[in-house]
């Protein structure tokens, strides 16, 4: 059967084999709006001279925030090649993925480490072992305290190695995973770590993550003085231009599909937008999953029917929609009346009313009674 439908894949790739086929409609990227707009004005914050020291690139799961991310990557080692061909040692832009902790809190040691090897930094293990071998040759050389912290000194060794290969920009991916810890109380350490990462090594740092990156604009004040918000949200079944937008978005995915017959899922738009949760990375890897089946029992084509037997449940939809809600209520700007409040002093009723509370009652030691009255008199008395 032949294909009439103008496919956007190159026509040989019908003769391949699977995984080739697969592999080539994972990889092909497609324009739409949110992501336009999400690389203008992620790299427009990044350009600015008089510009933010953070830049927050948020969204909720599967919108596609790593393909941004790989994207500014790309545009922005183009925009520095010229320092590149000057000067062969220079990294002016790294990036990496934070780590999830697999422990109580994020792993530092793991962040730095992963940033020196980005930076082609050879003697990384005789970083980590430095304050070790101090203690070998004890009396030899006194370390200082400080020295004694593997954590303190592969971040002294970070900040050098960012400065003298003129990092200007570094691109953390799942940086959520910084602001993963079992004690509130670290969070201050996780900003202030990256605060002096910032400052230190005068660089622009791109976090990007979901919307629990938000934390770091609602808890650290100093960060947030230095830092811009660059949203990118799914589509929203609410605005017709979003559903137009998806709509597009979704004609071109149908379009690299390998197949003999391009599917046309136009009909069944809705169908797709809902079991996507208006996400495209959701829906691409979704259609990704149709092709191999489509494949595997040699189809022509395939559509909404068929694609709905490899679409995520429904429950796992509602949790990544409330995730998405969330987030973007989180998102919602106070309002002025807030902020006249706290510049006039006005204690807030929700504070007056925490103030007001009787303090938390310490838990009585195993054994101890609780205060309480005791009976007087008894049996015996009533006599
Ligand atoms: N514009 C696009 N064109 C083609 N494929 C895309 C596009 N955006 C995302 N994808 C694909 O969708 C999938 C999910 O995208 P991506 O990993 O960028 O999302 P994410 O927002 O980073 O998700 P997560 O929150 O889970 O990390 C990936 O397979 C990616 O290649
Ligand atoms: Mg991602």
């Amino acid at each position: 059967m032949k294909n009439t439908q103008n496919p956007s894949f190159p026509i040989e790739l019908l003769a391949a084999s699977l995984e080739q086929r697969v592999e080539y409609f994972r990889k092909c990227r497609i324009e739409h709006p949110h992501l336009a707009h999400g690389f203008k004005q992620a790299m427009s914050a990044i350009n600015s001279a008089s510009g933010p020291k953070v830049v927050l690139v948020t969204g909720p799961t599967g919108a596609g925030k790593t393909t941004l991310a790989r994207m500014i990557y790309k545009a922005l080692m183009h925009q520095y090649r010229d320092l590149i061909a000057k000067d062969p040692g220079a990294v002016p832009v790294a990036g990496f993925n934070a780590i999830p902790p697999n422990g109580a809190s994020f792993n530092w040691k793991d962040f730095y480490i992963r940033l020196l090897e980005r930076h082609g930094d050879v003697l990384t293990n005789r970083k980590i072992l430095l304050p070790r071998q101090h203690d070998l040759f004890e009396g030899l050389s006194a370390p200082l305290p400080i020295e004694r912290s593997t954590t303190e000194a592969l971040r002294r060794a970070s900040e050098k190695c960012l400065t003298n290969r003129k990092t200007r920009v570094l691109i953390i991916d799942e940086a959520h995973h910084i602001l993963m810890v079992n004690d509130p109380k670290r969070l201050e350490f996780q900003f202030e770590a990256l605060k002096s990462l910032t400052i230190e090594s005068n660089l622009i740092i791109v976090l990007v993550g979901t919307y629990k990156l938000l934390a770091i604009r609602d808890q650290s004040g100093q960060l947030v003085r230095r830092s811009e918000i660059v949203h990118f949200p799914r589509y929203s079944l609410q605005g017709e231009k979003d559903k137009e937008d998806f709509g597009a978005a979704l004609c071109r995915l149908q379009r690299q599909l390998p197949l003999p017959v391009t599917p046309n899922f136009a009909p069944d738009m809705r169908e797709f937008f809902c079991k996507s949760g208006g996400s495209i990375g959701i829906l691409k890897d979704w259609l990704s999953r149709c092709l191999e089946h489509a494949i595997l029992r040699g189809m022509d084509t395939i559509d909404y029917k068929f694609a709905e037997e490899f679409a995520l449940s429904n429950k796992s939809l509602i949790t990544i929609l409330d995730e998405a809600i969330e987030g973007e209520i989180a998102l919602e700007d106070a309002s002025i009346d807030a902020v006249k409040a706290l510049l006039y002093r006005v204690v807030s009723r929700a504070r007056a009313l925490s103030a007001k509370q009787p303090p938390a009652k310490k838990p009585a030691k195993v054994g101890e009674r609780n205060p309480s009255r005791d009976k007087t008199g008894g049996d015996h008395e009533k006599k």
